[in-house]
C-alpha cells in the first residue's frame, strides 16, 4: 500500500467515527425513521466531501473542532440527496453503497422522510459549530455557503433539470448546469465550507468555489462513465441507471474517449487553480489526481 492509500484509509475511518458521533439514537416512537435514517449513513460512501471539507481546512491553517459537525453534515446533506435521487419518481434504483436502498428497505413514505430528516438534521448539527467557535465570524459565513448550495440555487436546481429533461436532448450548456449544479454545488460548499471557516477571503474563496466546480464535472463524468463501464459489484449500486432512465449524459453526447479525456482535463485544471493560491496540500492535490482513475 502506497503512503497516499494509507494516509487515505486513516482519514476515512476517522471520518467515519466524527459522522457517527452526530447520528441520533434510533429510539422512542419515532424509531424506524431514525432507524432509516442510520441505515444510509452508517455503511458504505467514500465520505469524499467531508474529506474535502477537512483537507481545504487544513490547507488555510485551520485547527478548531468547529469544523466537525460541519463535515457531519455535508455528509447528512449528500446522503439525503441519494435517498431521493434513488426513489421511484427519481431514477428509481434498488440498490446504493452495496445495500436494498432505502425505499426498498422501509417503503417509499418513510424514505421520503428519512431523506427531509437527514436534510434538517444537516442544519441542526452544523449549527453546533456556533458553540465550538463562539463568536467567530467565520462559522456564520460558512453556514450561510452550506445553505445555499444545497438548495434551488445549488444541488437541488441541478437535480431538477435532470429529472425536467429525462430523454429530451440537452445543449452543451444545459448539461454543464446540471452536472456543476447537481454534483459540483456539494463539493463547492464542501470545499468552500472550509476555507470560509479557515478565514479565507472573498477573492480566496471564489478561487476554491472554481476549483471545486472542475472536480465536481470530472467527478460527475466519472461517474456517468462508471455507469456504462464498471459493475455493481465495486460499485454497490446498479450500472446503466442512465440508459434505463433515458438521461442525456457527457458519454451518451460526447462519447467515452471524450469523456475520459474531460475527467482528466478537469482534474488538472482544478489542482492548478489551487496552486495558484499562496497554500499547499500535497494530500489534496494527489486526492484530486487519484480521482481520475476512480473505479468507485
Ligand atoms: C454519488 O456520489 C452521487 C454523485 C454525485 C455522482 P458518491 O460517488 O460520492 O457516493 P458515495 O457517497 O461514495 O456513496
Ligand atoms: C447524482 O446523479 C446527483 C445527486 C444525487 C445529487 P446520479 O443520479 O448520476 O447519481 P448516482 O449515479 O445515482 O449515484
Ligand atoms: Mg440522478
Ligand atoms: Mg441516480
Ligand atoms: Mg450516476
Amino acid at each position: 500500500m502506497t503512503n497516499f492509500d494509507d494516509q487515505m484509509k486513516k482519514r476515512v475511518t476517522e471520518i467515519r467515527s466524527i459522522i457517527e458521533g452526530y447520528l441520533p439514537e434510533a429510539e422512542g416512537f419515532q424509531r424506524t425513521l431514525l432507524d432509516a435514517l442510520d441505515y444510509s449513513m452508517l455503511v458504505g460512501g467514500k465520505k469524499l466531501r467531508p474529506l474535502l471539507m477537512q483537507q481545504t481546512y487544513a490547507m488555510f491553517g485551520g485547527t478548531s473542532g468547529a469544523i466537525r459537525p460541519f463535515m457531519a453534515a455535508i455528509e447528512m446533506i449528500h446522503t439525503h440527496s441519494l435517498i431521493h435521487d434513488d426513489l421511484p419518481a427519481l431514477d428509481n434504483d434498488e440498490y446504493r453503497r452495496g445495500k436494498k436502498t432505502t425505499h426498498v428497505v422501509y417503503g417509499e413514505a418513510m424514505a421520503i422522510l428519512a431523506g427531509d430528516a437527514l436534510l434538517n438534521l444537516a442544519y441542526e448539527t452544523a449549527a453546533k459549530a456556533f458553540s465550538e467557535d463562539p463568536g467567530n465570524p467565520d462559522v456564520a459565513r460558512a453556514f450561510e455557503i452550506l445553505t445555499r448550495k444545497t438548495g434551488a440555487y445549488g444541488m437541488l436546481g441541478g437535480q431538477s433539470v435532470d429529472v425536467e429533461y429525462v430523454g429530451k436532448p440537452l445543449t452543451d450548456e444545459q448539461l454543464y448546469f446540471i452536472y456543476s449544479m447537481k454534483t459540483g454545488a456539494l463539493i463547492e460548499a464542501s470545499m468552500m465550507v472550509g476555507a470560509a471557516l479557515a478565514g479565507a477571503s472573498a477573492q480566496e474563496l471564489e478561487q476554491v468555489e472554481a476549483a471545486a466546480r472542475c472536480i465536481g464535472m470530472a467527478f460527475q463524468i466519472q461517474d456517468d462513465i462508471l455507469d456504462v463501464t464498471g459493475n455493481q459489484e465495486d460499485l454497490g449500486k446498479p450500472v446503466n441507471s442512465d440508459e434505463k432512465n433515458q438521461k442525456t449524459t457527457w458519454v451518451s453526447v460526447h462519447g467515452l474517449e471524450q469523456a475520459r479525456e474531460d475527467v482528466e482535463r478537469y482534474s488538472r485544471e482544478a489542482v492548478r487553480l489551487l496552486r495558484e493560491l499562496p497554500y499547499e496540500n500535497e494530500f489534496l492535490d494527489e486526492l484530486i489526481l487519484n480521482l481520475i482513475h476512480r473505479t468507485v
